[in-house]
């Protein structure tokens, strides 16, 4: 049994040297401590012993039972350093390596000017309407004043749906029909979004653009008014020296009808050598075409006009963003190129 035990002493420290990982580990604790393990068998061999020869070999046994027992700790306690190392070793992470650029998104120029103008009038008063795009012919046309057959038609041809009951709307005006229709006097909206007409593509017209419509009706509103909201517009987008004109116009759907231009912001009419790109040398901006609301069209939607009068105006967006940030063609509004897009 000395024998045995001087063996066993010797494979214990060998087995425990060469211990990889933790499932090792337990193996060889069932194997020496399990239930028919070597050190368990020996501590059970005591009991038929001599007593003194119990004594002094159940000592040794005891020893090497303590010893192997440390020895597996120690063992345990450097395997789990060893692989907390490695998984440390894993993540580590190297925070002096050049960061991952991610290119922010912004808002396209339209957009800009869109959200300006929403701001403006928000300023002033004005709720935000909305309308569909795909309009009646009755709301785009005919509660406007346009029957059938009227040679406004002409410049507002449009993409017919289904046998021209329905079209894609040609101006953001037939929001004013609605708005009219579902709320009583007083009434202030702005109505900004996408329009349509099948026009060829150029420089200056593409066949989806965008509008932002204005509708004021109350008592005792006047076109001094409208002249006082647009200057202050045109100041505010133009800067303050910008003044602004009304040139005589037509529109079924107001009368008086005006068409208004801002002085161009870049040469102030004062037209350099070269030309003006921006205003192309007329020293002006077309902004926008306007007028007092027709009676008719009031009372068509069961508006007094003896009582209430309105105004209403309609800006294309695009051509005072072109304007505004000196875009020479219309075309590149639409284009999606991120190079022109990063410019603004
Ligand atoms: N809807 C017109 C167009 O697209 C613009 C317009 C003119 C709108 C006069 C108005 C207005 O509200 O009063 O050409």
């Amino acid at each position: 049994m000395t024998d045995n035990l001087s063996l066993l002493r010797g494979h214990v420290e060998q087995a425990l040297s060469e211990i990889g990982d933790l499932n090792a580990l337990e193996a060889l604790r069932v194997k020496m401590l399990g239930r028919k393990g070597e050190i368990t068998q020996l501590l059970k061999a005591l009991g038929s012993l001599e007593p003194d020869e119990r004594r002094e070999l159940g000592q040794r046994v005891n020893e090497l039972r303590r010893n192997f027992e440390q020895g597996l700790n120690d063992a345990k306690a450097f395997l789990l350093s060893r692989e907390q190392a490695q998984n440390l070793r894993m993540e580590q992470l190297d925070v002096t390596l050049p960061g991952k650029s991610r290119s922010l998104g912004h808002r396209h120029p339209l957009l800009i000017v869109m959200d300006e103008m929403t701001d403006f009038f928000s300023g002033l008063g004005f709720a935000v309407a909305e309308g569909p795009h795909i309009e009646t012919d009755y709301y785009n046309f005919e509660a406007l004043n346009v029957p059938k057959g009227h040679s406004t038609r002409d410049e507002q041809d449009t993409f017919y749906i289904d046998e021209s009951a329905f079209v894609l709307r040609t101006h953001t005006s037939p929001v004013q029909v609605r708005v009219m229709e579902s709320q009583k006097p007083p009434i202030r909206v702005i109505a900004p979004g996408q329009t349509f007409r099948s026009d060829d593509i150029d420089a200056t017209h593409t066949p989806v653009f965008h509008q932002m419509e204005g509708l004021v009706i109350d008592k005792n509103v006047t076109m001094g008014d409208l002249k006082g909201i647009l200057e202050l517009l045109s100041k505010r987008f133009f800067g303050e020296r910008t003044q602004i004109r009304f040139r005589p116009s037509f529109f079924p759907f107001t009368e008086p009808s005006a068409e208004v231009d801002a002085t161009c912001h870049v040469c102030h009419g004062n037209i350099p050598a070269g030309g003006c790109r921006v205003c192309k040398d007329s020293g002006w901006i077309e902004l926008l075409g306007c007028g007092m609301v027709h009676p008719l069209v009031l009372s068509r939607l069961g508006i007094d006009p003896e009582e209430f009068t309105g105004f209403a105006f309609g800006m294309g967006l695009e051509r005072v963003a072109m304007a505004r940030f000196d875009i020479p063609d219309m075309r590149l509004l639409f284009e999606n190129d991120v190079r022109f897009l990063k410019q603004f």
